[in-house]
């Protein structure tokens, strides 16, 4: 019978600087009794805050029947389970077939958000992902791959918007990445940038455009944990005289403030 004290907390980890760790998901990882963690792309920094005599388990090797099941003895013996996975757990965690076993199971779990790898990224790229008047979207997709994408999903789709794309999953294709955005909504001088482990100590950014961008990670020799992110937002010359948000504009009126002009300053 599963003891009701036990529990399972879902971890987003962040991208791997452990200072991007919420201050719930560290508590939870300093608490737990057990935290089975995504080794392949949750660097060991952050498990290292787990309390003395805690059971640390990477779970690369794992497959999900070996996952669950110590997951569910652990929580039957009363203890606090964390299943700490990369950036938000919300964006290709895996976690619904996780979460359907522990709900027929009747184990008490909670989702910890985290940072994701995107906007970790995009802070690196130091990009506002929605510019006024060039993109005020962001499409969150993969190239397809072993996982079909459904109707409609698939990348030149995706592109005829022209908005920003970050696209994750899919470094190890981007010669046909390119040749599906650019079959669609961007053109070759479309910016792009592919920002490698963001927040490890080896992190890596490649800067370039639709045209270029393949050869560039070529020569890079990047074949996994990278995101590749398109779209006006990312070029680094934005900021010079384009367009800018309303939002804190001195004449601009809204709910909190009153443009200076109307309120006789200007
Ligand atoms: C299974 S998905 C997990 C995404 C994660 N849930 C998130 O919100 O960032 C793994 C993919 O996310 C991206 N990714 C995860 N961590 C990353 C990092 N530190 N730097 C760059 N890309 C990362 C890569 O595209 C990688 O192939």
């Amino acid at each position: 019978m599963t003891d009701t004290t036990g529990k399972v907390y879902i971890v987003g980890a962040g991208p791997g600087d452990p200072e991007l760790l919420t201050l719930k998901a560290k508590r939870i990882i300093e608490s737990a009794d057990v935290i089975i963690f995504a080794d392949s792309l949750v660097p060991p920094e952050i498990v290292a805050f787990a309390k003395e005599g805690a059971q640390v388990v990477g779970s690369k090797e794992l497959n999900l029947d070996e996952i669950m099941d110590l997951e569910l003895s652990s929580v039957s013996e009363g203890k606090i389970v964390a299943r700490v996975q990369s950036g938000d757990p919300a964006i290709y965690g895996a976690i619904l077939e996780q979460m359907r076993i522990l709900e027929e199971n009747d184990v008490d779990f909670e989702i910890v958000p985290g940072v994701s790898a995107a906007f970790a990224a995009a802070a690196v790229l130091k990009s506002e992902l929605t510019v006024p008047e060039k993109a005020q979207t962001i499409i969150m997709t993969r190239m397809e791959g072993r996982v079909a994408m459904p109707e409609g999903e698939q990348l030149r789709d995706l592109a005829s918007h022209g908005c920003t794309m970050v696209i994750f999953l899919s470094i190890t294709r981007m010669t046909k990445v390119v040749r599906e955005l650019t079959s669609s909504g961007y053109t070759e001088d479309t910016p792009v940038a592919v920002v490698y482990r963001v927040g490890w100590s080896d992190e890596l950014v490649i800067r370039g455009t639709l045209k270029d961008i393949a050869a560039k990670v070529r020569a890079a020799k990047i074949t996994l944990q990278a995101l590749i992110i398109v779209g006006d937002a990312v070029d680094p010359g934005l900021d010079k005289g384009g367009a800018v948000s309303h939002l804190y504009s001195a004449d601009y009126t809204h709910r909190y403030r009153k443009a200076a002009s109307v309120n006789g300053k200007g």
